[in-house]
C-alpha cells in the first residue's frame, strides 16, 4: 500500500476550497465495515443498498474500520486481504469512489487521537449496558479472552462518525446501540464546550435489517458458514441455493407448507423483483403444489440474475487493481483532511492548543 499523498496545506487553511467547504453543500455519511471478508447478501440488503441510493444526495465516507477488527487482529495478511476484498465489492455494487471516499481508518490517524479524548467522558456504565457490545462479547470470552481494545471500540466507532461530522450512518440493525451512544457523546462535548461542534447523527436500516442465512441462523455471516457472498459464481450460488434451509415441518412437496419464517421466501421477498412468480411460488407452497426444488431453482435464478451486473464490474476491477488502490488511497487522504480539520476545532474548543 503506498502512502497517501498528505496535503498539509489545505488541512488547516480556513479559507478557500478545502474539504470542510465541499461538504457543508451536502450533509455527510458516515458508514463502515471492519475488514473481515468479503461482503455477502446481508450486507446489501441491510446497508449497502442505502449507501448506493443516498450517494449523490450525500456526501459520503465509507470506512474500513482496519483499527476495530478485533476477531483476527493477529493475522495482518488476512485484514489486508479483506480491506482490497470489501473494497472491490463497493465498486462492484456501485460505489462511486470519484464522489464517495473510501476510507482506511488506520490511514487515518486522528481517529485513534479523538477516541481518546471523548473517551474520558463517557462512563464505562455506557458501555456495560450496550447491548451489541454485551452480545460480541459474550462470543468472545467464549472463545478467548477480551482484549482491552475490544472494549473501546464502540468509541472508535463514535469517533469515526464524529470525525466528519455525519448527519446520517446507514448501518444494520445491531449497531443503533452505537449511534445512541455517539449522539449521546456529541451532546456532552457541544454542552461541555459549550459550541456546536458536533452534530447529532440519525441512524437509518436497511429494507431487510438482519437477513436470516442459508441455514435458517438469524443471521447471514462469515464466520457461521452460511453465507451468500456477492463474488460467488453462479455455480456456488446454484449449490449454495440447493442446500438451503426451508420448512422443517414439511416433508413431501404434498404438504401444505410455511412461508413466513422460511429462508427461501425471505431470499425470495428481497431479491426476486418478479414479485408475480414470487407469488405463485407461495401460494402453491402453501397449498402443496410445488415442491423445494423449484422454489429453490427459480431462487438461483433470481440471485444469479441479481449478481451478475456485479460480477461483471468485479471482473473489470480485478483485472485493474490500481483503481482499488487509488480509490483507497485518495479516499483516505481526503479523509485525512477533513480529520484534521476537525481535530483543530476540538483542540480549538477544549482549550489545548497549550503553545498556540
Ligand atoms: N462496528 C461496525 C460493524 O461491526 C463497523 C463500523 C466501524 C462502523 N465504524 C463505523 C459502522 C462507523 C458505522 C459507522 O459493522
Amino acid at each position: 500500500m503506498t502512502p497517501p499523498p498528505t496535503d498539509a496545506s489545505s488541512s488547516s487553511a480556513p479559507a478557500g476550497k478545502g474539504p470542510s467547504d465541499e461538504g457543508a453543500e451536502r450533509k455527510r455519511i458516515l458508514t463502515g465495515i471492519r475488514p473481515t471478508g468479503a461482503l455477502h447478501l446481508g450486507h446489501y440488503a441491510g446497508a449497502l443498498e442505502n449507501w448506493i441510493r443516498l450517494q449523490q444526495e450525500y456526501e459520503c465516507f465509507f470506512l474500513i474500520a482496519d483499527y476495530q477488527v478485533s476477531d483476527y487482529a493477529d493475522d495482518f495478511p488476512r485484514v489486508r486481504e479483506a480491506i482490497f476484498d470489501i473494497a472491490l465489492d463497493w465498486l462492484s455494487v456501485g460505489l462511486d469512489p470519484e464522489g464517495s471516499h473510501y476510507t482506511i481508518e488506520s490511514m487515518v490517524p486522528e481517529h485513534a487521537e479523538l477516541t481518546t479524548w471523548l473517551s474520558w467522558w463517557v462512563p464505562l456504565g455506557m458501555l456495560e449496558r450496550n447491548p451489541t457490545l454485551k452480545a460480541e462479547m459474550k462470543d468472545l470470552e467464549a472463545k478467548s479472552s477480551v482484549p482491552v481494545a475490544f472494549f473501546n471500540y464502540p468509541m472508535m466507532q463514535v469517533a469515526n462518525i464524529l470525525m466528519p461530522k455525519a448527519h446520517l450512518v446507514p448501518v444494520g440493525d445491531d449497531q443503533l446501540p452505537h449511534i445512541e451512544l455517539t449522539r449521546e457523546v456529541a451532546r456532552r462535548f457541544n454542552r461541555t464546550f459549550e459550541r456546536d461542534v458536533f452534530p447529532e447523527p440519525e441512524g437509518l436500516v436497511g429494507r431487510v435489517a438482519r437477513l436470516v442465512g442459508t441455514d435458517g441462523n438469524a443471521k447471514m455471516s462469515k464466520s457461521r458458514n452460511n453465507a451468500i457472498f456477492l463474488k460467488d459464481d453462479e455455480d456456488t450460488v446454484n449449490q449454495k441455493v440447493r442446500g438451503m434451509f426451508t420448512d422443517p415441518t414439511r416433508l413431501r412437496a404434498t404438504d401444505p407448507g410455511h412461508v413466513e419464517g422460511n429462508p427461501v421466501f425471505i431470499y425470495h421477498d428481497a431479491f426476486n423483483p418478479d414479485v408475480d412468480e414470487v407469488n405463485d411460488l407461495k401460494e402453491r407452497y402453501v397449498a402443496g403444489k410445488v415442491g423445494d426444488v423449484e422454489v429453490k431453482q427459480k431462487l438461483a435464478k433470481a440471485l444469479n440474475t441479481f449478481l451478475d451486473p456485479i460480477r461483471e464490474r468485479r471482473a473489470h476491477f480485478e483485472a485493474h487493481p490500481e483503481i482499488v488502490r487509488d480509490a483507497l488511497a485518495h479516499g483516505s487522504a481526503y479523509s485525512r483532511e477533513v480529520a484534521q480539520a476537525t481535530m483543530a476545532e476540538v483542540r480549538d474548543a477544549m482549550g489545548i492548543n497549550y503553545v498556540g
